[in-house]
């Protein structure tokens, strides 16, 4: 609810526009004034009258209702209270209402977004350095889903290239079928890995002989690129159940071999090609960037050519109304080329795609650092995590049943949420130990909290109809923080950052903690008051349930 607007709008000052008021409005410093104050010095010049009149004039004039409950004239300001019992029946009975709903709109309603995440190379490791796109990916394509969009979520393979020439070369070589069908991923990766170490020239030509096959269509080439495509892929879907993301489209960089061309003739028809050494190239210089290279000077096409055709294709078959990449920041000027390009083209849609670019992941934990060479995989961190946190329920909750499941829920949950919880282009060090922080900003802790309220509601069993009474500071300050969740997922899309939907959950977890252990919950001092609280521990288990929902987080009922 934007209270300053909503004030703004029932609070016409003669010569003064509403937009001033709405700015003019602040929050004051202590609660016991007001929830909102609006100093009223800065129109005395313009209704020439003294400030401490023009309040009381105005405060006589304000109409409260269920919103506002009135104004108050004080030494020239004009201070609103918020109807605290009009806010807390509106936000449960909405939150009642709503459920698995609540933060839901139809903002979106007849829009499209593709967003293109996760985006895994074939035959390559599925590092720690995928996990920021991939979890802040599935999270932007539940928020706009969410929202009423039509999302689109693609995952544009790194199917392309050189070094499958290598793979099959190197499996020529060193590979045995049934070892490679077993291993999988990580058969793959030890064959690329030592072909690399071992190459010699006569190697390389051979590789890129065999990349020529693949390209040419020969039927072994392509026979095996496909084999290593399709383990690759049943690898990383292990992966994608684990983190709950899940894509539309698999069309990756092949897929636009044969949908270049007509986007280079246009290129060439607009004079925007031109020729540098051999390549051709799109001049960026006018605007401060390096050229975009469009074709080799062998004629090989490059990965922005792809880029290029799958912006176009996605255009055509989606008629996107946004087209989101995420990607690392590393690729910033990859993507500001990109899109300047199709500007230059004379695409209006130019201005609607959009580079979500985001900080790197590292571990805190040197065993398995980066930087001893060594990659680190990204599921045997989540094996880890999920380990760990298996060894700490069972410390602190040793009855617990399913506790595997719940670990499962927990160190998963505390890896996503690593990438999750922090402004995206952060670079971030994660840490084992504070990501299972019960005490902690962690998913743990808001998953506790849900347990906690899970717990509250199954002691009370049946409860009826509540009437509101009015909220004291605790009940109220949850209740205020309880209604902002639709707003928060509106922003989450807007700027593209689930890690508003992270720490609204955090916040509300703070407060009904506080709630919690302020307030006598099934102890109530009276029958309504014991309702009205039950029902405010279902809408906070609702919320979060909500909001780890669309960060891909599963809830625990027990911890
Ligand atoms: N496969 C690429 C990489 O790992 C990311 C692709 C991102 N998407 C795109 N349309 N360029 O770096």
């Amino acid at each position: 609810m934007d209270y300053k607007a909503y004030i703004a709008e029932r609070l016409p000052v003669e010569g003064v526009s509403r937009e001033e008021i709405e700015e003019s409005i602040s929050v004051p410093p202590d609660a016991g004034l007001g929830d909102y104050a609006l100093p009223c010095f800065k129109f005395a010049k313009i209704l020439r009258k003294p400030p401490v009149r023009i309040a009381e004039e105005l405060a006589a004039a304000f109409p409260g209702d269920g919103v506002i409950s009135g104004a108050e004239a004080v030494n020239g300001y004009l201070n609103f209270k918020i109807d605290r019992r009009g806010l807390a029946e509106d936000t449960l009975s909405r939150i009642t209402r709503e459920g698995e709903r609540y933060g839901s709109s139809s903002l979106g309603a007849g829009k499209t977004v593709c967003i293109d995440y996760s985006s895994v190379n074939i035959a390559k490791p599925f590092h720690i350095g995928h996990l920021s796109t991939t979890v802040l990916g599935g999270a932007l394509y539940r928020i706009y889903a969410f929202l009423g969009y039509r999302v689109v979520g693609i995952n544009h393979l790194g199917d392309y290239g050189t070094q499958f020439g290598k793979l099959i070369s190197a499996y020529k070589r060193w590979g045995d079928r049934d070892e490679v069908q077993r291993g999988g991923i990580h058969a793959i990766n030890d064959l690329y890995v030592r072909f690399n170490r071992e190459a010699t020239e006569e190697m390389e030509a051979e590789a890129r002989e065999y990349f020529r096959l693949i390209e040419s269509g020969d039927e072994e080439a392509v026979g095996l690129f496909g084999w290593f495509k399709q383990l690759t892929l049943d690898y990383v879907q292990t992966i994608y159940e684990k983190l709950h993301v899940s894509f539309d489209s698999y069309a990756g960089e092949s897929f636009y071999i044969d949908k270049m061309e007509p986007v280079i003739g246009e290129l060439q028809e607009k004079g925007l090609l031109t020729e540098s050494r051999g390549a051709k190239i799109v001049d960026l210089e006018p605007y401060g960037m390096p050229p975009f290279l469009v074709l080799r000077s062998d004629g090989a096409s490059l990965y922005g050519t792809r880029d290029l055709a799958a912006a176009f294709y996605r255009k055509q078959v989606y008629d996107f109304d946004k087209c989101l990449y995420v990607v690392a920041y590393q690729q910033n000027l990859h993507f500001k080329q990109l899109f300047k390009v199709i500007e230059l083209m004379g695409k209006d849609w130019a201005k609607d795609m959009v580079h979500v670019a985001y900080g790197m992941v590292s571990l805190e934990d040197g065993a398995m650092s980066t930087r001893q060479g060594k990659v680190v995989w990204l599921e045997d961190v989540l094996d880890r995590c999920v380990e760990k946190a298996l060894s700490i329920i069972s410390e602190k909750n040793p009855a617990l049943e399913n506790k595997e499941e719940v670990a499962e829920k927990v160190g998963v949950g505390a890896v996503m949420f690593g990438a999750l919880c922090n402004n995206k282009i952060k670079d971030i060090v994660f840490s084992y130990e504070k990501a299972l922080n019960f005490d902690g900003e962690t998913s743990v802790y808001v998953q506790y909290t849900c347990a906690r309220a899970s717990s509250v509601l199954a002691k009370a069993g049946e409860y009826g109809a509540f009437s509101c009474p009015e909220p004291n500071e605790q009940e109220f300050g949850l209740v205020r923080a309880l209604a902002d969740f639709p707003d928060t997922v509106r922003a989450a899309a807007e700027k593209y950052e689930p890690s508003l939907i992270a720490r609204f959950a955090v916040d509300i977890a703070q407060k009904f903690n506080k709630f919690y252990f302020d307030c006598k919950i099934l102890q109530a001092e009276s029958e309504e008051r014991k309702a009205f609280r039950l029902a405010l521990t279902r809408a906070t288990l609702t919320a979060l349930t909500n909001a780890l929902t669309l960060l891909g987080i599963g809830v625990p009922e027990k911890m």
